[in-house]
């Protein structure tokens, strides 16, 4: 078996220089041979890594020969004319999420790489989480019993800049999105209907680009179980990623990852550390997780566990929740579904 593989990747901001640095450093059985970004100064974060091909043109590293597989981390809108170049070209590819904000090509993209017979998997990290997985192998071992309740809280400490709402597709397809994947893989099941309630309570400029900042969405699962995803784009304490799931059998629970474990107490209370900042800190080991976990896939000649019908499905429960808010009644996922299939 071959025990080794070539990446290249395009986009080196701020999740690119992550993959990048991790796979250079900590990915197994993995080199990066060639790397892009239209930027032409964040190619000397390439060169500092030893990559030797660098290019301002992405479409360099997407058909290059020497590589056997490409992790895309540009901004969304590039992912699939991206994903196809690459599958056209024979490459395995590593997305990051979400694929596209519209269904239709989501399913172009997902055509290409099966015409092509190479590997699409999505940048869900979130599944490679310890805590979350540990969440997820005890609901489908039956260790709560029959799966009543889904509880996931999913605040960000800081609203993105403007600049980047305006390109992000909302929250409910940007960041919710996560949160979709999540329910889907933690119950087993798949989601059928949503209800969501949303405000702009955190930054009138997101509401001014037809955004919202604050979400809460029901879900109902084809299993029979209930579940409830909150989402604020600011929590002032900080980075705050929970997930519960309460059954016939008993209750499993996740709590935030701090820096460290250290309690305070004086005559006026307790002091416990704040969580983990951000998704760059918080995430740090996942992200090194689903590339180790792509690469094996690879090698082994095995499917990816996280695929492009993920990205549809996922996609479809966010512009459910986005058309629920928006018309204020729940939405039913097939009604989404048949709308692009009709
Ligand atoms: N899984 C996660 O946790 C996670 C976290 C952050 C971002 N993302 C996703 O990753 C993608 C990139 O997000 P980011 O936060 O790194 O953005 P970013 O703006 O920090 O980086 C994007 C980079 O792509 C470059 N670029 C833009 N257009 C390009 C093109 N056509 N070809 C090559 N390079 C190009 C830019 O110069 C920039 O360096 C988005 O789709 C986002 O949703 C995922």
């Amino acid at each position: 078996m071959k025990n080794t593989i070539k990446i290249g990747i395009v986009g080196l901001g701020r999740i690119g220089q992550i993959h990048l640095a991790n796979i250079a450093t900590r990915v197994k059985n993995a080199e990066v041979v060639a790397a892009a970004d239209i930027t032409e100064s964040l190619l000397d974060f390439a060169r500092r890594h030893g990559v030797e091909n660098v290019s301002t043109n992405p479409e360099y590293v997407l058909t290059h020969p020497d590589v056997e597989a490409v992790v895309i981390c540009t901004p969304t809108p590039t992912h699939v004319p991206y994903t196809i170049l690459a599958a056209q070209h024979g490459k395995h590819i590593f997305c990051e999420k979400p694929l596209d904000l519209s269904i239709e090509q989501i399913l172009v993209a997902k055509e290409a790489v099966e015409m092509a017979n190479v590997q699409l998997m999505l940048g869900f990290n979130r599944r490679f989480d310890a805590n979350f997985l540990k969440v997820k192998e005890m609901v489908h071992e039956g260790l709560v019993g029959d799966p009543h309740i889904l509880k996931i809280t999913s605040r960000d400490p800081n609203p993105p800049q403007i600049e980047y709402v305006k390109s992000s597709g909302g929250l409910f397809l940007d960041m919710a999105i996560h949160d979709f994947d999540m329910a889907r893989y933690v119950m087993n099941s798949e989601v059928t209907e949503v209800y969501a309630k949303a405000k702009v309570l955190v930054d009138p400029r997101i509401g001014a680009e037809g955004d919202i900042d604050t979400a809460i969405t029901t879900l109902t699962f084809a299993n029979g179980a209930i579940g409830v995803i909150d989402n604020s784009r600011k929590a002032v304490y900080g980075y705050d990623q929970r997930i519960e799931v309460f059954g016939s059998g008993g209750m499993t629970q996740t709590k935030n990852n701090t820096p460290d474990t250290h309690e305070y107490y004086n005559d006026k209370g307790g002091h416990l550390s704040l969580p983990l900042n951000f998704f760059l800190e918080r995430y740090a080991e996942a992200y090194v997780n689903e590339i180790n976990v792509f690469v094996s896939s690879i090698l082994a000649g095995e499917n990816v566990p996280v695929n492009a019908h993920d990205g549809l499905m996922a996609t479809a429960i966010a512009m459910a929740a986005k058309q629920s808010y928006m018309e204020d009644r729940p939405v039913k996922i097939e009604e989404i579904l048949s709308a692009i299939t009709a």
